[in-house]
């Protein structure tokens, strides 16, 4: 679901003709749908209801600050992994006390920044961490809340570089280690360790392996429960898919359907981390066509757009649709590769597919973009990363103006 649609042949973002934007805005761009992204953050936390439960946004899905902005103005959270995004986070105006801190190789300098900040609590990865923060929490004379990543090593069925919760990732605590480290952190001074943090992976399609790994926990916190250590939260976090192609990810009842029945007797608050969920669709990536070059083996339309503006197909051969703004359909169809114009032969949105024919000038869209989009984006090739437009009902605004060749040089001496 979501609000860019097409009307008489064009496509439009809820009621803004997209082609108008891109004439004033110049191409590429990111353009967001406000309303999309408030009806995703709604529709997830009504299906929570019921329970006690905070959704921290994932930041890293897409730290726009507008578009942080609009998800604080409804009671969302914050998840981050860095001192740059609590300090964005922060600047959006998300409540401390709503922020969870993420990530295995957090620094002294960061776990300051938060402390002295008062975020909600840090979810801790490993036993140096624990006693950096416990250091640092005995220095400030403060107590640092902490829940403890566990890796509850269940296959998420996704990207191997998007699966996180397999005992051979990076993150969280082994599962079978997971008591004697709580009993272990518990000793360190200036710690309160009240919750259990999970997160198994992104772009999760099913329920089955979020329930696989909350049975695996339960266990481990009925376990915990038994030897004394009472935790007040659960953090489930993120990875809910979305649609790129056809796939058919649970809608958020169904998935709140699955979920609640096994979390609603733990006596434990509920948080959630999605990114992509909130942002993924409420975002595209708008380009033009440069030109189209015929080769012996195959045809590519070349866009003004790159892997540094939408790194997801070169990094995961990630599929996303591509449309043209201006529908037509007496055009033929063309095979075609769809490639940018960095000097990578990984730049490419797309490999064999099949668009209208299109020619030089001519917009499409790059669909679900609004997630691991800009927030990956980077300035190799020396490439200006491009503008940010937020569209709310008839009217839109340059909610982060396009870089400039100055931009490019100004932290350089
Ligand atoms: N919580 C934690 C601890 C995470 O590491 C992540 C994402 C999330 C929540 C949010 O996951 P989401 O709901 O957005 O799936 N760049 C990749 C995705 C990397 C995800 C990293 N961690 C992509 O473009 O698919």
């Amino acid at each position: 679901m979501h609000q860019f649609q097409y009307r008489n042949n064009e496509l439009y973002c809820e009621q803004v003709r997209i082609k108008d934007i891109a004439e004033q805005v110049g191409t590429p761009f990111y353009l967001y749908s406000r309303q999309t992204l408030i009806e995703h953050y709604r529709r997830l936390d009504t299906a929570f209801a019921a329970i006690d439960h905070l959704i921290c946004y994932s930041i890293k899905a897409n730290f726009n600050l507008a578009l942080c902005k609009l998800l604080c103005e409804q009671g969302c959270g914050a998840d981050i992994v860095s001192g740059g995004e609590l300090y964005r986070a922060l600047q959006a105006g998300f409540d401390p006390q709503k922020i969870v801190y993420a990530g295995v190789g957090k620094t002294a300098e960061e776990i300051e920044y938060a402390l002295n900040s008062n975020i909600l609590m840090f979810n801790v990865e490993s036993m140096p961490e624990a006693e950096l923060i416990s250091q640092i929490a005995t220095r400030l004379k403060k107590t640092a809340k902490l829940a403890i990543r566990v890796n509850p090593d269940v296959d998420a069925h996704t990207h191997d570089y998007i699966t996180t919760g397999k005992k051979e990732n990076k993150f969280g605590i082994d599962y079978h280690d997971a008591p004697e480290f709580y009993h272990r952190v518990k000793q360190l001074p200036n710690l309160a360790v009240v919750g259990m943090h999970i997160h198994i992976g992104s772009q999760i399609e099913t329920p089955q392996p979020y329930i696989a790994s909350i049975k695996r926990v339960i266990t481990l916190l009925h376990k915990l429960r038994d030897s004394g250590i009472h935790l007040d939260v659960f953090n489930m976090g993120g990875g809910m898919g979305i649609v790129y192609h056809n796939e058919r990810p649970m809608p958020a009842t169904e998935f709140a359907a699955a979920i609640v029945p096994l979390v609603a007797n733990l006596g434990c608050r509920l948080i959630l981390e999605p990114g992509r969920y909130l942002v993924g669709n409420a975002g595209i990536l708008l380009t033009k066509v440069l030109y189209v070059k015929k080769t012996h083996e195959k045809t590519f339309v070349i866009v003004d757009a790159a892997m540094t503006d939408l790194i997801r197909p070169a990094l995961y051969n990630a599929y996303h649709e591509i449309l043209p703004v201006v529908k037509n359909d007496s055009a033929k169809m063309l095979e075609a590769d769809i490639v940018g114009p960095v000097c990578e032969s990984g730049d490419f949105f797309a490999h064999n597919r099949k668009i209208q024919e299109v020619q030089s000038g001519d917009l499409v869209a790059i669909m679900s973009a609004g997630a691991y989009g800009f927030s990956m984006a980077s300035n190799y090739n020396c490439r200006p990363r491009p503008a940010e437009v937020l569209v709310e009902h008839a009217t839109y605004r340059i909610v982060r103006k396009r870089e400039t060749y100055e931009d490019l040089l100004k932290n350089e001496k």
